[in-house]
């Protein structure tokens, strides 16, 4: 994974203008689109804030982009944060404070929130009001400010963690997807004409595949992809050069690298198939638990490879097969 999650700043500024500014420039999640047109649309007739939104899904799908969109939609500002950055109720205050009328506050990793941060955001989304507690012990005061109307956006790729007071009160919850082939494709075909980059359609597929189902992904690979075509090639991206590019970077045709092969290889080798605990295999991987269930595991649920049950992860016959391994008689875990 290492490899494609390096973002030099070059890249971060192509991925800026990558980014699509509109509905009519983003593809793809066509129901969350469509619910989130209406949403937006009876908000602006009543002059209103958009109601508390909470965007959930795998990494990379576009969950900020969204929030972008709705963002210039709205006609408003847009002030981004994050879970881990918000590290005590002051830093929450703070910024609820300095929000003006209409913003949209965008909290990425939502999950991470620590619960004190949490409690503060409660009144604010239900109430504007802001409750703090100034001192400590018999002489504490609870001090109470007004704050401006404003939406939240929260983003994670974890629902399941957050809180359900937190969870219960977002207006709507919209869960993004994996995007389809197809959808991909388009998503390249509009990267490769913003970066004057000529690509063929079989290339276009070879990375479509490649991609995890991910928009993230694939305008990463086509940069990479284009990198190669430059140093090794005319700049011009041939099925040939593709072919030879992802293989370099260790991309298998499902999109697969390494750190997803070692993962299963793992779980196969050295757990005899599952099931496993994520704490033994994070640890027989040598990966971040967090890495393993945000980064890894997401796709290869997908991809049917491995499954989760109440004892551990299992590696499927799918996982056996694309590993070239051989499957163990029935009776073991196999799914
Ligand atoms: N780039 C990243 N996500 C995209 C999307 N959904 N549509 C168009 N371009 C994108």
């Amino acid at each position: 994974m290492a490899n494609l999650s390096n973002n030099n700043n070059t890249d971060r500024t192509l991925d800026q203008s990558l980014r699509p500014a509109n509905w009519h420039e983003y593809i793809g999640q066509d129901k969350v689109k469509t619910n989130l047109k209406i949403l937006i649309e009876a908000a602006k007739k009543r002059s209103e804030p958009v109601d508390h939104l909470l965007l959930y899904g795998p990494a990379g799908l576009g969950k900020t982009t969204l929030a972008y969109i709705i963002a210039r939609e709205m006609n408003t500002n847009i002030r981004i944060t994050s879970g881990p950055a918000i590290e005590k109720v002051g830093d929450l205050a703070s910024i609820l404070t300095n929000l003006s009328a209409g913003d949209i506050l965008f909290i990425d990793e939502a999950h991470r929130l620590n619960k004190a941060v949490e409690e503060i955001l409660y009144p604010a989304m239900e109430n504007r009001m802001l409750h703090i507690i100034i001192g400590k012990g018999p002489s504490a005061r609870t001090l109470q400010l007004d704050l401006p109307p404003f939406s939240l956006i929260a983003a994670t790729t974890r629902a399941a963690l957050l809180s359900n007071p937190l969870r219960s009160r977002f207006g709507a919850t919209f869960r993004l997807d994996f995007y389809g082939l197809n959808d991909i494709e388009n998503i390249l075909r509009r990267s490769a004409s913003l970066m004057n980059l000529s690509v063929d359609l079989e290339s276009l597929g070879l990375i479509a595949a490649s991609s995890r189902c991910t928009p993230r992904v694939a305008n990463r690979l086509l940069k990479r992809v284009r990198d190669y075509a430059e140093v090794e090639g005319e700049g011009v991206v041939t099925k040939e050069i593709a072919t030879k590019a992802l293989n370099l970077l260790e991309v298998d045709h499902l999109g697969l690298e390494s750190a997803d092969r070692r993962l299963m290889e793992a779980i196969i080798k050295k757990f005899n198939g599952g099931p496993v605990g994520l704490q033994a295999l994070a640890a027989a991987t040598s990966e971040e638990l967090d890495t393993i269930e945000d980064m890894y595991e997401p796709y290869l649920l997908q991809l049917g490879f491995i499954q989760r049950t109440a004892r551990g992860r299992i590696a499927t016959k799918l996982a056996y097969e694309h590993l070239g391994l051989q499957s163990p008689p029935e009776n073991q875990n196999l799914l």
